[in-house]
């Protein structure tokens, strides 16, 4: 029996392994007896050993399951110790089809379900009054909870993670510098005129993702410190470039060369925007004629903020408001190009606008007010984008929803992604569908279900001024240029929504001729 194990082990003639050096020994009946012996009994060991080890863990997991249930928890399944579902999430979410690891288990085990993701249980909603419900008692039952890296980046005075009553004032001081009043008397015309002033520079093939961003970031910094776009603009959007590589990086700075960068960017970026801070403090303090903008308001608040704080809140601002819009401006353009009869629309309602004006009027605040098209365009790309696919929140009590427990500690996340792309709230719900906005009868409930921008405390406060911004920049698009895609570009979601290849396209004036710099 032995001799026949070692005749019949196929052996590569051109490797000298250790079992084709043994057979070809002169062999030795003790010895071939005792090795052979002995690497049965380790294959015997190692086979014991797995075996005992499949059914802990198997057992384990059991024990978890059952005593989960017992807890009320919504139904569901932890994935692999430690790593849960995670490597399936990201593995979804890095295809053009994200949608079957949400399909499959709502399926399984209905809108509400447990997973395990990012390190930690987390109950996962596909149900809009669940999200509905968790959005609304923000501060009372669930606060917001990002990782700590993310919070390093952010700066610890961001908006974004201030809680209580600071929280409220700042939300609405926020709110009060976006809101459609500040937009009709002041924003709108500079917003036209950023978006013209890019796109007069265009040439011939552009990264619209990459203009996208350029507008947005000069839109905020005017909006933010008054300051045009230029050399000193230019490089601190070079910094913070590096600041948002880094929220999307492993977050170990010994092993993460980005997210290094990343920190180190954070500081120079919270340096320049220091001495802004300061100069706009020493300028007052010598009777300058008060600039309308959000650092003034922040300088005049009764809290009376340090400069860290004051910085901490403008690098929030910036954060939260580039990559969205950005990113919503890209995909309105790419949805649009694969939908031209939506596009013939849009161009038509444009054009009767610039109609009425000549080629050098700014939009006004009655123009855009006056586009009803394009509102559902807007709506229908912030529907299928999902730029925000939904929320993380903590849960700071046991809570009861649904039925279910969701203990003390544990994570939620309100999916609107799940949600907008559900075909029992939005008719052909993965199809591209502007005139689906033109009938109510579309939605049951739309302010339920159709929450792009959160809802709740913390409901976006950039609403109005992205859905301005968009809807400018499609205006000066559609009645500027018109354009072909450069290349075969896809989307995908994870780390964030954004197609691969920043959506590159050639471009061509509408008054004739290629786009010239
Ligand atoms: C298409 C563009 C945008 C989308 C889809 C979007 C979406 C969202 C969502 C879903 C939230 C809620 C986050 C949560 O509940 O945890 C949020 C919060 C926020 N957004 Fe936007 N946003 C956009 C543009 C903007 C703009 C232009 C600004 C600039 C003013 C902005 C500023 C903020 C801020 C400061 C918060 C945090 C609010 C808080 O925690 O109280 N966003 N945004």
């Amino acid at each position: 029996e032995r001799s026949y194990i070692f005749a019949e082990t196929p052996v590569c003639p051109l490797s000298p392994s250790p079992i084709n050096t043994l057979s070809s020994l002169p062999s030795s009946p003790l010895l071939s007896s005792s090795s052979s012996s002995s690497s049965m009994a380790f294959s015997s060991f190692t086979a014991f050993l797995l075996l005992l080890s499949t059914v802990s863990v198997a057992f384990l997991l059991l024990i978890r399951r059952t005593r989960y249930r017992r807890m009320g928890l919504p139904p569901g399944s932890l994935g692999f110790p430690l790593i849960g579902e995670t490597l399936q999430l990201i593995g979804a979410y890095k295809t053009e089809n994200p949608e079957p690891f949400i399909d499959e288990r709502v399926a399984r085990y209905g809108s509400v379900f447990m997973t395990h993701v990012f390190g930690e249980p987390t109950i996962f909603s596909a149900d809009p009054e669940t999200n509905r419900y968790v959005l609304q008692n923000e501060g009372k039952l669930f606060e917001c909870s990002y990782p700590a890296s993310i919070c390093n980046l952010l700066g610890k005075h961001s908006l974004l993670l201030m809680k209580g009553s600071l929280h409220k004032r700042m939300h609405s001081l926020t709110m009060s510098f976006a809101n459609s009043s500040i937009i009709k008397d002041h924003l709108m015309l500079d917003i036209d005129r950023l978006v013209r002033f890019n796109l007069d520079s265009w040439s011939s093939r552009v990264l619209l993702m990459e203009e996208a961003k350029k507008i947005t970031f000069e839109l905020t910094v005017k909006q933010l410190m008054s300051f045009d776009p230029g050399e000193w603009s230019e490089s601190l959007r070079k910094e913070y470039l590096l600041v948002i590589e880094g929220f999307f990086s492993l977050p170990l700075p010994l092993l993460s060369t980005t997210y290094r960068k990343a920190i180190k960017a954070r500081r120079k970026v919270a340096e320049a925007l220091t001495v802004v801070v300061m100069k706009r403090r020493e300028e007052e303090e010598e009777g300058a004629e008060k600039k309308k903008d959000m650092l003034a308001a922040l300088l005049a608040a009764d809290e009376g903020f340090s400069d860290e704080e004051i910085v901490d809140f403008l690098v929030a601002l910036l954060v939260a408001g580039y990559e969205t819009t950005s990113t919503i401006m890209t995909l309105a353009v790419k949805f649009l190009t694969e939908t031209p009869l939506a596009l013939a629309q849009l161009k038509e309602e444009h054009e009767k606008i610039r109609a009425m004006k000549s080629d050098s009027e700014s939009l006004e605040w009655s123009d855009y007010k006056s586009m009803p098209f394009t509102q559902c365009v807007v709506n229908e790309t912030m529907r299928v984008a999902n730029i925000i696919g939904g929320v993380f929140r903590r849960a700071m009590t046991d809570v009861e929803i649904k039925g279910y427990k969701i203990p003390k500690g544990w994570k939620v996340f309100s999916s609107f992604r799940a949600v907008h792309l559900d075909p029992n709230h939005f008719k052909d719900a993965r199809t591209f569908n502007p005139w689906r906005w033109q009938s109510n009868s579309v939605t049951t409930s739309p302010s339920n279900v159709f929450t792009p921008f959160g809802g709740g405390p913390r409901l976006c406060p950039g609403y109005e001024l992205a859905r301005v911004a968009l809807s400018v920049f499609l205006h000066r698009l559609v009645t500027g240029f018109t354009w072909v895609p450069a290349e075969q570009d896809k989307l995908v979601f994870f780390p964030t929504t954004r197609t691969q290849k920043r959506y590159p396209i050639f471009v061509k004036r509408r008054d004739g001729g290629l786009s010239s710099t």
